[in-house]
């Protein structure tokens, strides 16, 4: 199996340890880990020259750091977006990133190999914010295509792990080990459902009336959705 991880911060605090105990009960000696730290590895803000979107991700003036993520995000099973909550949201860095994914987005031109993987979203808060910030994290896999997504949202009543009290901890270990069975179970076996699947006829049916930008279009064509063909 393959992870790619996406740590919306630095440093190793509350979300990133949660997030380790979830690759420690996923992972064996046959699994390939694939990690990027933001903003080590994000690119710069997005300058919304349009690029990606009118001609090609390739001509992304950040191109040369987000594609490296974009492959590694392609080529995995399982696809985790993590990040501590900051004042209700996901931290800016991730976010940055996360805005050059746009072009991937259902309206544009989803990978085809997203829908058939894996999604987990973690976040830790102090008090509130949590799963606020897990719902924003879905919907970008969402949008992406991807049809099966976990959430791991904790408000962990503290500032740093070091200081989450003992019950916090084996309360997150039980959670953890419960939600990471149920990932294993699904990996390799995920189709779309519903949701997934009615997004992507709305996008088919403006796609097909698209005069507004051939690059989209084209991809459809290319890709036979326009003819009834499915990515699943
Ligand atoms: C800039 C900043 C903003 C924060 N905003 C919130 C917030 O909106 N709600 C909350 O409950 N905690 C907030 N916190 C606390 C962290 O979300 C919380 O301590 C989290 O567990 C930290 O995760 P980490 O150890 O992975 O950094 C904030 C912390 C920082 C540094």
């Amino acid at each position: 199996m393959r992870i790619t991880v996406l740590h919306g911060q630095m440093h190793r605090g509350s979300t990133y340890n949660i997030t380790r105990l979830f690759l420690d009960r996923l992972s064996d000696e046959n699994t390939e880990i694939n990690e990027f730290f933001m903003p080590r590895d994000a690119p710069p803000f997005c300058i919304g020259c349009y690029n990606c979107f009118t001609k090609s991700e390739s001509q992304c003036p950040h191109a040369d750091t987000v594609q490296p993520v974009a492959k590694a995000i392609e080529e995995a099973d399982l696809l985790i977006l993590e990040s501590p909550c900051y004042v209700l949201g996901m931290t800016g860095q991730l976010k940055t990133f996360l805005d050059h994914m746009g072009y991937r987005w259902m309206a544009h031109r989803p990978h085809p190999k997203m829908f058939g993987k894996v999604g987990l979203v973690i976040s830790t808060a102090a008090g509130v914010g949590a799963k606020k910030v897990t719902k924003v994290l879905r919907s970008h896999l969402f949008h992406w295509g991807v049809p099966q997504i976990y959430r791991y949202g904790k408000n962990v009543g503290a500032a740093s792990w070091e200081t989450v009290k003992p019950e916090m901890k084996a309360e997150i270990e039980k959670e953890v080990n419960r939600i990471a069975t149920r990932i294993m179970k699904e990996v390799g076996r995920a189709k779309p459902r519903v949701k997934t699947k009615a997004l992507f006829e709305v996008m088919r049916m403006s796609q097909k009336a698209n005069d507004w930008n051939p690059t989209d279009k084209e991809y459809w064509l290319k890709n036979g959705w326009l003819d009834g063909n499915k990515p699943w």
